[in-house]
């Protein structure tokens, strides 16, 4: 049996987490900035990582008191080292490596991309045919959708990643986070478009669908956020038009919106799956938690004979336990960091 403690500061969620061989979830504490990033309309760097200082000590402790475990029993100390905000990772950074030091314990770098890839075997539980570890869910292509990245993979196995195809400009967390503050809902914009998209109408606005090409499994979500802004306030003008749309639009023009970002990433999702030869896809990052992502992906796989392995709703954003299940496959494998290790932006 091994013991991780993850460490997660790379936005403006600060986690800590204890995890017992990749995949029983003893402790996964999250606090979430979300209050103090709200009034900006977005996540401001330096508040980050201040709020990230205060909060990940105790979180630290209260982590491993909730576990029941000892610093004593941690088998390693794994770590977001990357990508991420500068600020934000040095402080989870940091403190592992300090950690790891005090206490004589290995330190595993982890990349936070990886471990959304890899976060649906959380969802595997004990018994139920994933092997010890989630093992037999690999290979799978994996979607990673975030506030931060979109990008498929091929993972054959949580330590032999290979990136697929990635977003040229917007992830589709931003697109959505921006079409929220276009339409004035809030800040993250994401569970409030999927929320409002449920009573709207998603055939009622035509939005383009980015494909890229045949053959691309790339993305790109600038022209469907430009469509947005296009539709609420008249092409070339950036504001004035929101007045004029009743809360029933705004619903139909969520859906609508959800509806052209969904059809892109199913698409792109099944065509990597086609291109690898697996049968199994997995999906995980902050927009994995859609709703009509998640039903999207779940009746097309179902039509194609492929096995869907969502990332289970508490495990979507950010969070420690991801890390510290990836960190586990690493340091099983004795892919350890040492104190030299530095975090990078990206
Ligand atoms: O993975 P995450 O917590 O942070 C990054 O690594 O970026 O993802 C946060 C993103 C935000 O853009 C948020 O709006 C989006 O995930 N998100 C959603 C939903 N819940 C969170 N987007 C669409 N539908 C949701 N239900
Ligand atoms: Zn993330």
């Amino acid at each position: 049996m091994t013991l991780v403690l993850g460490i997660e500061t790379s936005c403006d969620e600060t986690s800590a987490a204890v995890v017992a061989d990749g995949r029983e979830v003893r402790a996964n504490l999250i606090a979430s900035q979300i209050d103090l990033h709200a009034r900006y309309g977005g996540v401001v760097p330096e508040i980050a990582s201040r709020a990230h200082i205060e909060r990940l000590d105790p979180l630290i402790c209260e982590a491993l008191r909730l576990a029941g475990a000892a610093p004593e029993e941690l088998d390693a100390i794994a770590v977001t080292a990357r990508p991420g905000l500068i600020g934000a990772l040095l402080i989870g950074v940091t403190a592992a490596k300090t950690l790891a030091w005090a206490w004589g314990k290995p330190l595993i770098d982890v990349n936070h991309i990886h471990a959304h890839a890899t976060s649906a075997a959380l969802g595997i539980a004990a018994g139920s045919g994933g092997g010890a570890d989630g093992a037999s869910i690999w290979p799978a292509a994996a979607l990673v959708v975030s506030g931060g990245h979109t990008s498929l993979f091929l993972v054959r196995d949580p330590c032999d990643i290979v990136m697929l195809g990635r977003t040229r400009d917007d992830a589709a967390g931003e697109a959505f986070d921006k079409v929220a503050m276009i339409l004035g809902l809030g800040f993250p914009g994401g569970p409030i478009v999927d929320r409002r998209a449920k009573s709207g109408d998603a055939t009622r606005v035509s939005l383009p669908r980015t494909m890229l090409g045949p053959d691309s499994l790339d993305f790109s979500f600038s022209g469907l956020k430009t469509a947005v802004l296009y539709h609420v306030h008249g092409a070339g003008r950036t504001r004035g038009g929101l007045e004029r749309l009743s809360p029933g639009d705004i619903d139909d023009l969520c859906a609508s919106f959800s509806a052209a970002v969904v059809d892109v990433l199913v698409a792109k999702t099944l065509k990597a799956a086609e291109r690898c030869g697996v049968r199994t896809v997995v999906v995980g990052g902050g927009v994995a938690a859609n709703s009509m992502l998640r039903a999207r992906l779940s009746e097309t796989c179902v039509r194609r004979g492929l096995t869907l392995h969502p990332t289970p709703m508490q495990f979507c954003t950010d969070n420690a336990a991801m890390i510290a299940a990836q960190g586990h496959h690493q340091f099983v494998r004795g892919r350890l960091a040492d104190l030299s290790l530095a975090a990078e932006a990206s």
